[in-house]
């Protein structure tokens, strides 16, 4: 069976971006014959960028619910919660002892902090700690504890999934002696929605506070949202430059070619932006509209949320646990199975 993983980091509420970038094409893929699918709230990477404690619990109920919500089969999957799983700061430990740190240096995410700092002449290492330049070797045990063939995610990550064969490959060169412990993962990326565009063109990010919520407000904020998108000038009746919009790109993420299509053919031909942002509000609400009761009714219900979880956890352990004894072993360490 082919094995597929994905993480959302627990930091935030879930937008847009993480829906049609890794919720859509996660739940797609758990429905799949022959899949094995693995989905986790990766809450210990959260503490990162997050030390507010109510932030992080609220953004994995936030996350969990919505996996749910948008038609995660719970009983078929193995859905859980990071750090339920002490074998995943276990694996980092030991992959991290076999982790160069000139390649931890070329991390995107490390260096656009230090970037940024050397930009404003502060510190290069200034408010940078010892987790965001460790990050991608936490995501790599999450990811070679279950072996997983391919990984569903958003084209931001990328960079990370060829840290991690990296990485995977030095520990089986190291250790395996002829046979390979860990799988080379696959990124899984849906071209059209590999990058989706925030409210103001560029890539939607928490970081960039320009994001449209999937769920939380409801559809007031979501509606609220789309009226805030960037557009150009252009008057009602002249033409648009459907290709040069992000409007056009979010409406192509929530549409049938065809659909995209005729859309396209209408900005082309002087549709105005507010009747395409309507257009684009009431596509986007056909998808995800009848989830949100789904959602808001979850999200009443934590207890539910957590019984899923723990028995998630349970049985990712019955794989985990077996595997890092063997692990364990062959870096000589005791073997505990
Ligand atoms: P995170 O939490 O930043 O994002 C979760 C997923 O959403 C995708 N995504 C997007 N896709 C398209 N367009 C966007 N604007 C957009 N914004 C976010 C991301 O690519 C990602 O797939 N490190 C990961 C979480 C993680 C993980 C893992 C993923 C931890 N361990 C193991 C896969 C495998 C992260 O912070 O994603």
């Amino acid at each position: 069976n082919t094995r597929v993983l994905t993480g959302i980091t627990t930091s935030g509420t879930p937008h847009l971006g993480n829906y049609a970038g890794a919720i859509r094409p996660s739940i797609q893929a758990s429905t799949q014959p022959g899949v094995d699918a693995f989905y986790f709230m990766a809450d210990y990477h959260a503490l990162i960028k997050c030390d507010d404690p109510q932030r992080v619990a609220r953004s994995r109920l936030e996350i969990a619910a919505t996996w749910i919500a948008a038609g995660l089969d719970t009983d078929k999957v193995t859905f859980y919660r990071q750090s339920d799983l002490p074998e995943i700061p276990e694996l980092c430990w030991i992959l991290t002892c076999v982790t160069a740190k000139g390649l931890m240096n070329r991390a995107h995410a490390y260096k656009a902090s230090v970037d940024q700092n050397v930009a404003r002449q502060a510190d290069p290492d200034d408010g940078i700690n010892m987790g965001l330049f460790s990050y991608p070797i936490l995501m790599a045990a999450d990811i070679l504890l279950f072996n997983a063939h391919k990984v569903p995610v958003g084209r931001d990550q990328i960079q990370h999934l060829e840290m991690t064969r990296d990485i995977a490959s030095r520990f089986n060169h190291l250790y395996g002696h002829g046979t390979d412990f860990f799988v080379l993962p696959e990124v899984q990326i849906d071209e059209e929605v590999a990058t989706l565009p925030g409210l103001d063109g560029r890539k939607m990010s928490k970081s960039y506070d320009n994001t449209i919520p999937l769920f939380e407000g409801g559809a007031k904020a979501l509606r609220s949202a789309v009226m805030r998108i960037v557009t150009d000038s252009r008057e009602p009746g002249e033409p648009k430059d459907a290709e040069g919009s992000h409007l056009y790109a979010l409406y192509r993420a929530f549409a049938t070619p065809a659909e995209s299509g005729a859309f396209r053919l209408q900005l082309e031909q002087g549709l105005g932006w507010g009747d395409a942002k309507a257009m684009l509000c009431e596509r986007i609400e056909q998808e995800i509209g009848p989830m949100r009761d789904r959602y808001a009714e979850l999200m009443a219900h934590p207890e539910r949320i957590e019984d899923i979880l723990q028995a998630g956890a349970e049985k990712a352990r019955r794989l985990a646990t077996p595997f890092m004894a063997v692990l364990r072993e062959a870096v000589g360490l005791r073997s505990s199975a």
